[in-house]
């Protein structure tokens, strides 16, 4: 009995060295300590014992139990240990991997280089006004000197709604309006879509203007070409050259179209530029006095000047875009390059 007892307990002790897991500590808690473990049993066999080997007997498996309790406590302390280690090794987490980004919006071209024309205007004093799309035929052409039948209407292929509703052609139309809301002095821009029956590689049926207004006493030639300076030269750079080519507008006497120099090329003379030197980016001139009059100004007492530009022409010439439907296709790749 005596030799059984200390059989057990160092096979059990031995079992317990080269247990792995905590599963495997439990199975030989079972094996020797449970119900109907072996040492249990060697307990409960101590009624066949004779009585006087009885108390040292049963001291020994005692003590052989406390001893694999003990054992298997500390076991499983270690193994727990071990198993936690092994768990975080395996659930590590690398926080330096960069995350993924979540797909951003973007600002359309057109209004980027819208907000730079605002904020230069702005700058000088003007205020940024809004008139509406669907126009009349009066604010478009007849308060603007464009009577019905004036061959200057065919510089503009209008979509009409009735005879006299249309799809404004130029945001012009906008300097009437504010002419009869406001009293002089007067610095407005007015930004917008304008609608043409055209269609090609630098024409699109919608596009953009920007309308500039002056109107005070005392206004020259010389305010327009100082305000247009500062614009170009914000736009396009401090090195920019700029030149007035006389024109015609039926609003503006005398009118002028406005190159700058190439952006390119800068003057050197290229594709872009039709080896000129210089490319068109607006139309300007001194209000004419039949519009000042329409408006209900006295010409003798009060000038102006104006100017229009179209806002996919200065983005494109600006970021060296070579198709404007580009501007109007919404094709990611091409929008999210600016
Ligand atoms: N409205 C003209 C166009 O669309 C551009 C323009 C030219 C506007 C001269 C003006 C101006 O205000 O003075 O072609």
């Amino acid at each position: 009995m005596e030799r059984q007892i200390s059989l057990v307990k160092d096979e059990a002790l031995a079992a317990l060295r080269g247990a792995q897991t905590s599963a495997e500590l439990e199975a030989i808690r079972v094996k020797y300590l449970g119900k109907k473990g072996e040492l249990t049993l060697l307990l409960r066999g101590m009624g066949k014992v004779p009585p006087e080997e009885r108390p040292r007997l049963g001291k020994l498996v005692n003590e052989a139990r406390d001893e694999l309790e003990r054992a298997l406590g500390e076991a499983g302390r270690k193994l727990a240990a071990l198993e936690e280690e092994q768990r975080l090794e395996r659930e590590r987490v690398d926080i330096t991997l960069p995350g993924r980004r979540p797909p951003m919006g973007h600002k359309h071209p057109l209004t980027l280089v819208l907000e730079e024309i605002k904020h230069v205007f702005r700058g000088m004093g003007f205020d940024v006004v809004q008139g509406p799309e669907v126009e009349t035929d009066y604010y478009n052409f007849e308060a603007l000197n464009v009577p019905k039948f004036h061959p200057a209407r065919d510089m503009q292929d209008t979509f009409y709604i009735t005879d006299d509703i249309l799809l404004r052609t130029q945001t012009s139309p906008v300097q009437a309006r504010v002419m009869e809301q406001r009293k002089p002095p007067i610095r407005i821009i007015a930004p917008g879509k304008v609608y043409r029956r055209d269609a090609d590689v630098t024409h699109s049926p919608m596009f953009h203007q920007v309308e500039g207004l002056a109107v005070d006493k005392h206004i020259t030639f010389g305010d327009l070409k100082g305000v247009l300076k500062v614009f170009a030269e914000e736009l396009f750079g401090k090195d920019t050259g700029m030149r007035f080519r006389p024109s015609y507008f039926p609003f503006t006497e005398p009118s002028a179209e406005v190159d700058i120099s190439c952006v390119m090329c800068h003057g050197e003379g290229c594709r872009v530029c039709s080896h000129s030197g210089w490319l068109e980016i607006l139309g300007a001139g001194m209000v004419h006095p039949r519009v000042l009059e329409m408006a209900g100004y006295d010409p003798e007492e009060v000038g102006g000047f104006a100017f229009g530009m179209g806002i996919e022409r200065i983005a494109m010439l600006k970021y060296g875009v070579d198709d404007i439907r580009l501007f109007f296709e919404n094709d990611a790749r091409f929008l999210t390059q600016f």
